[in-house]
């Protein structure tokens, strides 16, 4: 692990991983967090920028978040996953209404500034769908310059899809964004279901961080617990992936996970809409839509107790006492 402190930007539709994914980065001792840019994706993106603005508020900190797109770019909006995250996104505990506010700039604009602010040192971790990167990308076509990685959770190469056989959720729910994002000239290290599938958070994780971080514990051990019953119902297992936190986790122990790399297009229409394939042995093929685009990475291989170690960590620090 590094000892040098990362600037973070976390885009997100929480959504309860994404709560474990920015509890993470807010404690984790070299990670400095920006602020939060919401999204569309698990909820709304009024109940993503309520719920982002919640988060902060449980941890007692005073990280500016900003509200972003509110559907995809040209697919019709689908419905939320209300079956995955609850219909609040937090597994339905209905937490009362923030007192604080998104600032005035939408989530595109506070990434442009913040990157220009900070060039070649921000992280943009993406852990839902990517317009807010598309706009971004569309405001300031030399943000690829200027920032020092993209991080994403989405994608998935040679493992099964979560929404199709082929097909992840973040993906899925705006191709055409996605596609523009895999097609930009930055740093793009796509953390998908190829590594977060390995990834089991146990539910008797979660008891234990409800019992050591008496901040946001409780709140993390209650939400989990609906994510925990559908994954259990869906794919038998006692826990719920670790989806969102290794996108962020990534950033700071990489050595924890092993890439491949080649450009990516998106599927943006027929029944593989929403497919991240990945041109990975550098064969000239008559199709030539991966021609001209540059190499991204992604994540193949993860020391799946690693991460869950630093996820245990970071929850359990006496940041939260
Ligand atoms: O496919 C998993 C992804 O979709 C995660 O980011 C989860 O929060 C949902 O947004
Ligand atoms: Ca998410």
């Amino acid at each position: 692990m590094s000892d040098k402190m990362q600037k973070m930007i976390i885009d997100t539709d929480p959504g309860i991983d994404d709560a474990m994914a920015i509890f993470t980065a807010m404690a984790h001792p070299q990670i400095e967090l920006l602020g939060l840019t919401t999204t569309y994706g698990n909820v709304s993106v009024d109940q993503a920028t309520t719920n982002a603005l919640k988060l902060v508020e449980m941890a007692g900190l005073d990280i500016p978040v900003a509200k972003g797109v509110a559907t995809p770019w040209f697919k019709p909006l689908a419905p939320f996953p209300d079956f995955v995250h609850g219909a609040d996104g937090f597994g339905n505990l209905n937490l009362s209404a923030p007192q604080r506010s998104a600032v005035s700039q939408s989530a595109a604009q506070f990434i442009v500034e913040q990157v220009n602010k900070h060039p070649g040192e921000i992280s943009l971790v993406a852990i839902g769908p990517l317009g807010n990167l598309a706009t971004a990308l569309h405001l300031d076509p030399e943000l690829p310059n200027k920032v020092k990685q993209v991080v994403i959770m989405g994608g998935v190469i040679a493992a099964d899809g979560n929404v199709s056989p082929v097909a992840e959720a973040n993906i899925l729910s705006d191709p055409h964004a996605a596609d523009r994002v895999f097609a930009a000239p930055w740093k793009l290290v796509m953390v998908g279901l190829d590594v977060t599938h390995q990834i089991l958070v146990p539910r008797g994780l979660f008891d234990e961080i409800a019992e050591q971080n008496l901040r946001v514990g409780q709140f993390m051990r209650d939400s989990a617990k609906f994510y925990i019953d559908f994954y259990s119902e869906v794919r038998d297992i006692d826990g719920c992936y670790g989806h969102d936190v290794s996108a962020v986790i990534y950033v700071v122990e990489p050595e924890l996970f092993g890439t491949v790399s080649g450009p990516v297009c998106v599927a943006t229409d027929g029944p593989a809409i929403g497919q991240t394939i990945m041109s990975r042995y550098g064969i000239p093929y008559p199709l030539t839509d991966w021609n001209h685009r540059p190499a991204q990475y992604a994540c193949m291989t993860v020391d799946d107790l690693g991460v869950l170690k630093t996820f245990r960590e970071a929850m359990t620090s006496s940041f939260w006492r």
